[in-house]
């Protein structure tokens, strides 16, 4: 008996290549991928196998296994899932606008603040952080944004802030004029971030698993949406990670999916899929 997928395809795809592979995934950087995601493995190494002209899975896992091809950091890039867009999760936006951000201005004693977007894709998020801040928080703050994430891809596309014209169709006459360039002639269909808005934003490549190379803290975390595809027990891991770099009173904002129910953490639920350390209270004597 065959342990083949489907023996109809170009490339011959086995049990044991998913089985290989998908073990490779979740240890490198936390994604599973259970077996009825086979095709979309499939589907991403075909378009490897292709560009590397390769005839068959074992060459390329070979390739896979040699440090000097480079080509571990291309296939993770081809299997993580970068779908995002600006001011994804509105009710997060309304809730900062509303109350956490006008909280967290009232708690403020210097005018600095420091973000985090984990998992940041191709840049949509940070930039609508820096657009809301900018409501809250003038010229005379000093505002950083530190933007990851795994994929080195995305992180290029999110350092050239171009994007089609049609994804920024919900922002108000005022943001667009505010906030982009219209691209003419080759970029025509296209709209660029303004520089204003990208300066005090630094994007790297990290793989949230690894050591963090900073120290913080920060008063904002984002990392919604990345944690979705790891087990709980990771999930959990990394949230006590991640409060470990917050500020106290400082904001953790995690994807509409994302419970941290369950677990044992200091962060306390303060809003729909988001979480505020405790401030820090006077200890009796
Ligand atoms: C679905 S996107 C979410 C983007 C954005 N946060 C949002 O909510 O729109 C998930 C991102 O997490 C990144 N990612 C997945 N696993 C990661 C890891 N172990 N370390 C860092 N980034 C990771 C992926 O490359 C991808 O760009």
């Amino acid at each position: 008996m065959s342990d083949e997928f489907d023996k109809n395809r170009d490339y011959r795809f086995t049990k044991a290549h998913f089985a290989y592979l998908s073990g490779l995934v979740e240890r490198e950087i936390g994604i599973q991928l259970p077996e009825h995601k086979e095709r979309l493995v499939y589907g991403r190494l075909v378009h490897r196998l292709r560009d590397l002209r390769l005839s068959d899975c074992e060459d390329y896992i070979r390739l896979l296994e040699d440090p000097s091809s480079g080509e571990m950091r291309e296939f993770l890039n081809a299997v993580t899932t970068n779908v995002t867009s600006f001011f994804r999760e509105p009710h997060q936006w309304k809730a900062l606008r509303e109350r956490l951000l006008p909280e967290l201005l009232a708690t403020k004693s210097e005018k600095r603040l420091r973000i985090w977007s984990a998992g940041c894709s191709t840049g949509q998020e940070p930039y609508s952080i820096m657009m809301c801040l900018s409501e809250f928080f003038d010229e005379s703050w000093d505002v950083q944004l530190l933007a990851t994430d795994l994929d080195t891809k995305v992180i290029e596309t999110a350092q050239e802030a171009i994007y089609k014209e049609e994804l920024v169709n919900r922002f108000t006459q005022a943001q667009k004029r505010r906030w982009l360039f219209r691209g003419t002639g080759e970029h025509r269909g296209m709209v660029k971030v303004r520089p204003e808005l990208r300066t005090n934003v630094t994007f790297k490549p990290l793989n949230l698993l690894k050591p963090w190379p900073f120290a913080g803290p920060f008063d904002m975390i984002f990392c919604r949406n990345v944690m979705i595809y790891f087990d709980k027990q990771l999930m959990f891991d990394l949230v006590r990670r991640f409060e470990e770099k917050l500020t106290p009173g400082g904001l953790l904002l995690v994807g509409h999916s994302e419970s941290l129910v369950g677990g044992d953490f200091r962060l306390e639920s303060i809003a729909r899929n988001t979480y505020r350390m405790p401030p820090v209270t006077e200890r009796a004597a």
